[in-house]
């Protein structure tokens, strides 16, 4: 059965891109209008029947097991004060996963945090989300998880997404070459991590959602130190597509690179113009601000 019931999302990293906020708050907790990130990546995984969150965590990271946890203080305030709206929120919050807390010991590389969680995952499939990326889709659509999870189940081939970017941008991602089939994906032959712009097999990145089987353990198992001394999660996903087929899928949805500034202020300006309560009064003041600028 090609079903996809766990998560892996890595959250070890130390977030020094937004130091000095990311001193004693994890990354994944900074909020993009009021949750943080990882909420956001939380939610894709549910929405597409990932019932086990397993994530991969650090020293100093333990907000993030807490925010997963009951908070029964604010929850009897709350009670109390009849804003019953918002405890069912923060219940709903804690009980829409099972999540499974992890650690990474050491900073060995994207693949190596993936490989921690093969003790949990065992044989099963399952689904890996970076949380600096948010992919936002409407919840009348399918979420960019959900799109990888129906084409593994149709193909149970491991299935990631990937994403045309302009030829400066390669540099910053992992590129998927291969040709695309009769289904419009792409049979993934090699993927390069970072490559510069005058060697990279294609314009086709990895924005860090992936569906694998658990073969990609035994590749990561052998991995060796790639790009910058690393164990890369795309060494083993050029070994997986190599001896079993690998799918690169594009995916319709809005996607905000909230692990770099720039990109986590337009999350919180577009995210909040998506929302009933902060649309209108963010627009006036948009309108108000941009003739100043
Ligand atoms: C990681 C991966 C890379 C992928 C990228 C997506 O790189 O190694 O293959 O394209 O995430 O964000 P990082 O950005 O962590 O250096």
């Amino acid at each position: 059965m090609n079903k996809v019931k766990k998560a892996l999302i890595p959250a070890a990293g130390l977030g020094t891109r937004f130091l000095p906020a990311t001193k004693t708050i994890p990354k994944e907790m900074l909020p993009i209008v009021d949750q943080p990130i990882l909420l956001y990546i939380v939610e894709e995984a549910v929405r597409a029947g990932i019932e086990d969150i397993i994530l991969v965590s650090g020293r100093g990271k333990s907000a993030i097991e807490d925010f997963f946890d009951c908070s029964y203080e604010v929850e009897d305030l709350l009670s109390k004060t009849g804003k019953v709206e918002m405890v069912d929120r923060l219940k709903n919050i804690r009980n829409m996963a099972n999540i499974i807390s992890i650690r990474q010991k050491e900073a060995l590389g994207l693949g190596h945090a993936v490989a921690c969680g093969s003790p949990i995952i065992g044989k099963d499939n399952f689904a890996v989300l970076l949380g600096d990326e948010i992919m936002y889709s409407a919840v009348s659509e399918p979420t960019v998880t959900e799109q990888l999870t129906n084409v593994f189940s149709e193909t149970g081939l491991s299935t990631v997404a990937v994403m045309q970017v302009e030829p400066d941008q390669v540099e910053k991602y992992g590129i998927v070459a291969g040709e695309k089939n009769s289904a419009g994906q792409i049979q993934i032959t090699d993927v390069v991590e970072k490559p510069k712009k005058e060697t990279a097999p294609s314009r086709y990145a990895l924005p860090g959602r992936y569906v694998f089987t658990a073969q990609i353990f035994d590749s990561l198992k052998n991995a060796k130190p790639g790009k910058n001394g690393e164990i890369q999660l795309t060494d083993a996903m050029t070994d997986v597509a190599k001896k079993y087929g690998m799918l690169g899928s594009e995916f319709k949805a809005k996607r905000f690179d909230a692990g770099d500034k720039l990109g986590y202020l337009m999350a919180n300006i577009e995210i909040a113009l998506m929302r009933e309560d902060l649309s209108s009064d963010l627009r006036t003041y948009l309108k108000k601000l941009v003739p100043t600028l």
